[in-house]
């Protein structure tokens, strides 16, 4: 099939280039012209584990281009996808307007003599999106113009995009229209993985339904490992325990900072917005924001209490992305926890395997701030370690060590990724979350 994706943010480079990899013809467009050259050098401007490589071998075969010109994009794919951003406004709902600027430059771009094309939103919008794009591009587009809307959210996880994508759990198709129906299915034909075909409402909400449904479980554990604190139980136990039951799953149970990153906050918060707008108030959304907010507090107040204050205290930091395997800053609790420590006047020596240059770019951190390569550096007269990414670089460190450089033992896991027992007899005062 011949495909094109506007937009080659993490959602539109990664799924076009995992289209191109299963044997589709894929034209990228991308409005900054820097991007697109950075592409065609061979370089990819993100760090996605096994991404660069599929963009180099899938140029090489001819299979995958990039562009500036949407023109070109609208000509070369009979199904043009959507993958531009939809950040969150002040009052959470969500900026709408790349979505609209790209519906009518494709509109415009559109003659009776291209033939039919399907229109399909890739990015996360509010339910009803799907409507507003389809008015839009009939009002833009001339007269005789023959098209389909179609939403086909997508579930993919940073850190492991290139995967997700070749092996979905499942591929949701929303559409009223039978044709554009038959060419989506036609695309995911290569892939084995159910197939979901819903109205194109339902789609869309299935997307931020499904986001909010995962905070909600990290939220729920993380309540209960408040109150495994509060009463000796050992959260990790509990999670096991609760997550043998199928109906449960063990997954997006493990507690800790929270979540953060581009996608869950921004969605939950958008979720609330839209239940609001649409008369029916979802209050448990807000409890789920307000579990995950309090964790970083919590947290840092079991800091404060060991360590008193933290004004000109050397604090070894692990972890600036807000999960492992990215590079990738946006709403990182760590970031987060960093500014906060920062502020009380702590100097703090961070490491991350791939957030560095994101987090001086990105992080918005003001202080005494010096950045390691070398997760062992940090600890070198520091006064603790405070952990917050999951890295399994981290999990795996040497804890002899780590207490033989520490001026003094204490360390804080935010994500629980060091054994308890094991800290303890290398000699560390271990805290970590719910145990
Ligand atoms: C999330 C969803 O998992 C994807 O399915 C979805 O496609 C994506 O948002 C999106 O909307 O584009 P992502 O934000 O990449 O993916 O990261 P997750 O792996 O979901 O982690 C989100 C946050 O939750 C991280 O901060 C992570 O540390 C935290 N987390 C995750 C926990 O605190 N506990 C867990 O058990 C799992």
């Amino acid at each position: 099939m011949k495909i094109s994706i506007i937009g080659t943010g993490y959602v539109g480079l990664t799924s076009g280039t995992c289209f191109a990899e299963v044997g589709h013809q894929v034209t990228c467009v991308d409005n900054n012209p820097e991007k697109v050259k950075t592409l065609l050098d061979g370089q990819v401007p993100i760090y996605e584990p096994g991404l660069a490589e599929l963009v180099k071998s899938n140029v090489a075969a001819g299979r995958l281009k990039f562009t500036t010109s949407t023109e070109e994009g609208v000509r070369d794919g009979d199904v043009i996808f959507i993958a531009v951003p939809t950040p969150p406004q002040p009052d959470g709902s969500v900026d709408l307007s790349f979505i609209e600027k790209v519906a009518r430059e494709i509109a415009q771009c559109l003659t009776p003599e291209t033939g039919y094309r399907v229109i399909v939103d890739k990015s996360t919008v509010p339910v009803k999106t799907g409507d507003k794009v389809e008015q839009t591009v009939r009002r833009y587009a001339p007269e005789g113009v023959e098209f389909g809307v179609v939403s086909n959210p997508e579930f993919l996880r940073e850190g492991c995009a290139v995967d997700d994508l070749l092996n979905p759990d499942r591929i949701v198709i929303g559409s009223n229209d039978d044709r554009a129906l038959a060419m989506m299915q036609k695309i995911y034909e290569p892939f084995v993985a159910p197939v979901l075909v819903t109205d194109i409402n339902s789609a869309e909400l299935i997307k931020h339904a499904a986001n909010s449904f995962l905070a909600l479980k990290i939220s729920y554990i993380n309540a209960v490992a408040n109150i495994c604190e509060a009463s000796g139980a050992d959260v990790e136990k509990v999670a096991e325990g609760i997550g043998m039951d199928k109906r449960i799953g063990r997954a997006f149970l493990n507690a800790g900072l929270g979540y953060g990153g581009s996608c869950f906050p921004k969605d939950i918060k958008a979720f609330i917005h839209i239940s609001e707008a649409l008369g029916q108030p979802f209050g448990l959304l807000k409890e789920v924001e307000s579990i995950n907010a309090n964790q970083l507090e919590r947290f840092l107040n079991k800091v404060r209490e060991k360590l008193w204050v933290f004004r000109e205290k050397k604090i070894a930091l692990w972890g600036l992305a807000f999960k492992q395997n990215t590079d990738d800053v946006r709403e990182s609790v760590a970031i987060k926890l960093c500014q906060k420590m920062l502020q009380e006047g702590a100097v703090v020596a961070a490491t991350d395997p791939q957030g560095i240059e994101t987090a001086k770019k990105f992080g918005d951190l003001e202080g005494d701030i010096s950045y390691h390569a070398d997760l062992y550096e940090t600890l070198d007269g520091a006064d603790a370690l405070v952990i917050g990414t999951e890295w399994p670089e981290f999990a795996q460190a040497d804890l002899s060590e780590i207490k033989k450089r520490l001026r003094t033992p204490l360390v804080f896991d935010g994500r629980n990724i060091l054994d308890p027992k094991d800290a303890e007899a290398a000699g560390l005062e271990y805290y970590s979350i719910g145990r």
